[in-house]
């Protein structure tokens, strides 16, 4: 029984990142985005002084991502659980203020723009062809469909992958992904 449907598509250009970036180890540079924890996978917690001792621990154990509270000195090692690393790069992720900030290392400059999405029955998506032509919903976090014109624009330039995940009501996750998508 499928629980939620998220469909996400990878935007070639957008999210330009301004934000900060340190350097730690082996070259591997890491940015503070906001991210949904709930979609990695925790390696270890380490307790270090500094967010520079945190991020260099991270890049030795090849963790995705980094989260660090300088008050308790928690370094978290993180591991994105969706199928490889940037999966968990959603565009719709940096935009609310509800997430925490995460460091995430070598972030690709795109991220996954989300068309639909769907977390409970609260919205219905049983519409006629013009909603479907212009859009509906609750804004990428929750219930949500981009409409078709959007969609079209979107995608009409371009090289793009289109990535399904879902998760049942045990809270498995599955996903895919086909490319070309247009
Ligand atoms: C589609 O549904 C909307 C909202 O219920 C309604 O305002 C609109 O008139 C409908 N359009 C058509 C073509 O049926």
């Amino acid at each position: 029984m499928v629980l939620a449907l998220r469909l996400l598509l990878c935007v070639a250009a957008c999210c330009f990142l301004s934000l900060p970036t340190v350097s730690a180890g082996c070259q591997s540079k890491w940015k503070q985005l906001r991210g949904d924890i709930t979609e990695y996978k925790l390696i270890t917690v380490l307790k270090v002084p500094k967010i520079t001792d945190c991020l260099m621990k991270s890049s030795v154990a090849e963790a995705h991502a980094a989260s660090f509270d300088a008050e308790s000195g928690d370094c978290a090692l993180l591991q994105c659980d969706r199928g490889g690393r940037d999966a968990c790069r959603k565009c719709r992720h940096e935009k609310d203020a509800s997430l925490p900030m995460l460091w995430i290392k070598d972030p690709s400059e795109t991220c996954w723009r989300t068309f639909q999405h769907r977390v409970d029955g609260s919205v219905s998506f049983n519409r006629n062809w013009s909603e479907y032509a212009s859009g509906f919903g609750q804004g990428e976090s929750l219930n949500y469909w981009m409409g078709l014109e959007q969609l079209h624009q979107l995608t009409a330039t371009g090289v793009w992958r289109v990535r399904w995940e879902f998760s049942d009501w045990n809270d498995n996750w599955y996903w895919a992904e086909n490319a070309p998508f247009s």
